[in-house]
């Protein structure tokens, strides 16, 4: 699968057969399994699953920032040439924050409460950047604006809990813009947030994106906002890869039955609210994976014994496109 590709010169951010176990009571379990991506400068990649499919421990595991043990990281994270996961806890720490921002799933619990917004947007600034003072200062307020924070002077010497939801999640992505990463790791940033705050902070970062040539991988269960944002999508299911396309190509043609009914399960346009037909049945346990394809416990397409026994790899459907499976779905027809 992946001893053929070597780091791409164009892609900032690449992700190679990343494998992240945890030690648990009951077992070791895989979460991540082999997962490969790759990001360039100012594009945005897509990664969409299911709640539990691995998104967020994929994420955290590049950053290095998955506690080991009980997590056990295997693969290959090159950020322009060389592997973060080979670098030394010092580098680490330069890395992420300076070349690599993430914006975490949960304002609330990322921001301390008992520290100001003004410390908490400067303090990446002061130790990577040197900055004290009332340059300092300067930038916190740059970047509070920045983000569309208004008055942001006025606003430094406030507290979280003063700033509503929107507001906080507008601090954590400043904070993760604060030293102009290369790469940023948005982990459902506008998940928590009304869809007219969603809108502006998706315009936001696109415009940031568009200013600053950063890199974006933005991390998602909710393929209704995919559409208008990434470049390329790459869909994971139980800890796995299982379709990756250019945006235009996984909606018009989804090959992977998974991608197939997640779009299925996508609110209609001008239809009577949210009402998902959702994919029946649950993911599977990661301490007891299924021996075949991971999906063939709800595959409505599944053909034969060798879905059930044999795990399918990807292969390639069309330019940039690939997908998981034995069999070509789009040939098969809807048998
Ligand atoms: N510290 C941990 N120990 C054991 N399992 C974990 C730990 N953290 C996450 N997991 C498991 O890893 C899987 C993937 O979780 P996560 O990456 O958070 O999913 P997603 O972000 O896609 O919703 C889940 O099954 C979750 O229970
Ligand atoms: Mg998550």
């Amino acid at each position: 699968m992946s001893a053929e590709v070597s780091s791409p010169a164009e892609s900032v951010l690449s992700v190679r057969d990343l494998t992240v176990r945890f030690a648990t009571r009951r077992g070791v379990a895989t979460v991540v399994d082999d997962v490969s991506w790759e990001v360039a400068a100012g594009e945005t990649l897509a990664i969409v699953g299911e709640s539990g499919s691995g998104k967020s421990v994929s994420a955290l595991a590049v950053m290095g920032l998955l506690p080991t043990p009980p997590a056990r990281v295997q693969g290959q994270v090159w950020l322009e040439g060389s592997d973060l996961l080979q670098a030394s806890p010092q580098e680490r720490r330069r890395t992420r924050g300076r070349r690599l921002g993430m914006v975490f799933q949960d304002p609330m619990t990322s921001l301390n409460p008992f520290l100001t917004i003004g410390k908490q947007v400067s303090e990446g600034v002061e130790h990577h950047l040197g900055l004290h003072g009332s340059e300092l200062r300067d930038r916190a307020v740059e970047l509070l604006g920045l983000v569309g924070i208004p008055a942001p002077a006025d606003r430094l010497d406030e507290h979280p809990h003063q700033f509503s939801g929107g507001m906080r999640q507008r601090v954590m992505i400043a904070i993760a813009l604060a030293c102009e990463p290369q790469v940023l790791i948005a982990d459902e940033a506008t998940t928590a947030l009304d869809v007219t705050t969603q809108a502006q902070i998706i315009e936001l970062l696109g415009r940031l994106q568009e200013d600053m040539g950063m890199a974006v991988v933005w991390i998602t269960h909710d393929l209704g906002v995919v559409a208008g944002i990434a470049d390329r999508v790459s869909v994971m299911y139980a800890g796995q890869v299982v379709e990756e396309a250019p945006v235009d190509a996984l909606y018009a043609d989804p090959r992977h039955p998974y991608t197939q009914g997640l779009l299925g399960a996508l609110p209609v346009i001008g239809g009577h609210g949210r009402e998902l037909a959702t994919i029946s049945g649950l993911p599977p346990d990661p301490l007891q994976m299924p021996p075949g394809c991971r999906f063939w416990p709800r595959c409505t397409r599944r053909l034969d014994a060798r879905c059930e026994h044999e795990p399918p790899t990807m292969w390639e459907v069309g330019p940039g496109h690939r997908v998981r499976t034995f069999y070509d779905t789009a040939r098969e027809g809807s048998r």
